[in-house]
């Protein structure tokens, strides 16, 4: 996830009344959310069901109270839901609060269309695993990282021998806290999100017919870094994925070798050029993993070659380990810190 300051500062200084934004990688929905808070139109694409889903939970125009009054007609409603069982399950969470989500669970499986339930179930996504808070709890789960879910057999054993028991966590306490904390008044501007992989054609669409984008900012996977969905298993359960860790990694860039990983790059910005004007820009940020051998920078260069686009500055975009120490709750080491690069390109016509 890259700092809401990325997109803010280029969008703000650079961008005029009327441009259209396109992030064909949104993750959690940087890039778009930005894009509002400057009142851009944008399109955000994600082939991950949770990045879609907090992504668009970003964009809803919706009050607190509205979020609030449908949280409580879907607990009035009855549902029919099955709860996972076992060991994991009955550690990360007290069986009350197991049993509240299920029920909201199953309430979106059922129907999330409307701004309220879009933003609601961005909430309990946002809310699902998270630290032990000292004052008023913010998190659902017993004792976990915030930013990605613990892995079963490690986070069982972390509980037990520090004899951590999950807590009857008030679910519509934390709701109500983050509906007031996240849902101030915003610009209602037009922002869409789509579950898509960004390789295929037709993916990524104008927002208008004729329209075209003037703005690019995103920022794909880093090569080797292929564990979003497996990282996000919990939230992936909660949005209709499987309860148990799903490695499969479908739809996701491929990362068995650089020269494949560069050319589903490419196809990607070939995309994007099909939907972007003339005069468009497309910033991209990207990085590399320690324990891969290729250098970023060939690799970006080589996805660039032939894409539509050119090259017109590579900027260095410093270290990445300060975001990096927010995931530590479980006191994991932290890896070498990544450096990242801005790649600045323009139409290559
Ligand atoms: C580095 S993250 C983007 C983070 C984003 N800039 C943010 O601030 O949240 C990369 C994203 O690319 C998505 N992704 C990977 N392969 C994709 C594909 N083929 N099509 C669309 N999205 C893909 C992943 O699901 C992940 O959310």
């Amino acid at each position: 996830m890259f700092p809401l300051e990325f997109p803010l500062e280029i969008l703000g200084t650079m961008a005029h009344r009327g441009d259209t934004v396109l992030d064909p990688f949104c993750g959690r929905g940087t890039t778009n959310f930005a894009a509002r808070l400057l009142g851009l139109d944008s399109l955000g694409v994600d082939s991950s069901p949770v990045a879609v889903a907090i992504s668009a939970a970003k964009l809803v125009t919706v009050s607190p109270e509205d979020i609030l009054a449908e949280a409580r007609v879907i607990i009035n409603t009855q549902y029919t839901f099955s709860i996972p069982e076992g060991d994991f399950w009955n550690w990360a969470y007290h069986s009350d609060v197991l049993r509240a989500l299920c029920h909201f669970r199953a309430a979106f499986l059922n129907n999330c269309t409307s701004p309220a339930r879009i933003a609601l179930r961005g909430i309990i996504l946002g809310a699902l695993h998270g630290p032990k808070q000292k004052t008023f709890p913010s998190y659902f789960s017993n004792q976990c990282p915030r930013t990605y879910a613990p892995k079963p057999a490690y986070s069982i054993r972390f509980w037990k021998e520090r004899g951590l028991y999950p807590e009857p966590i008030d679910v519509m306490g934390v709701i109500e806290r983050r509906a007031k904390r996240y849902y101030k008044p915003l610009p209602g501007v037009s922002g869409y999100v789509k579950l898509a992989d960004s390789r295929n054609r037709g993916s990524l669409e104008p927002l208008e017919k004729g329209s075209l984008f003037r703005w690019v900012i995103t920022s794909p996977p880093y090569y080797g870094m292929r564990t979003y969905i497996p990282d996000q298993w919990l939230r992936n359960w909660f949005v209709g994925g499987p309860d148990i860790v799903d490695y499969t990694n479908e739809n996701q860039l491929a990362h068995s070798g650089a020269e494949k990983f560069s050319d589903d790059l490419k196809k990607v910005w070939k995309n994007t050029s099909l939907v972007c004007a003339n005069d468009a820009t497309m910033v991209i940020r990207f990085g590399g993993i320690s324990d891969r051998r290729t250098s970023p920078i060939d690799l970006i260069t080589k996805s660039i070659q032939n894409s539509g686009w050119k090259i017109t500055k590579i900027v260095n975009a410093g270290s990445a380990s300060e975001g990096k120490r927010q995931a530590n709750a479980f006191l994991r080491t932290v890896t070498e810190p990544l450096t990242e690069y801005d790649i600045w390109t323009s139409r290559d016509l």
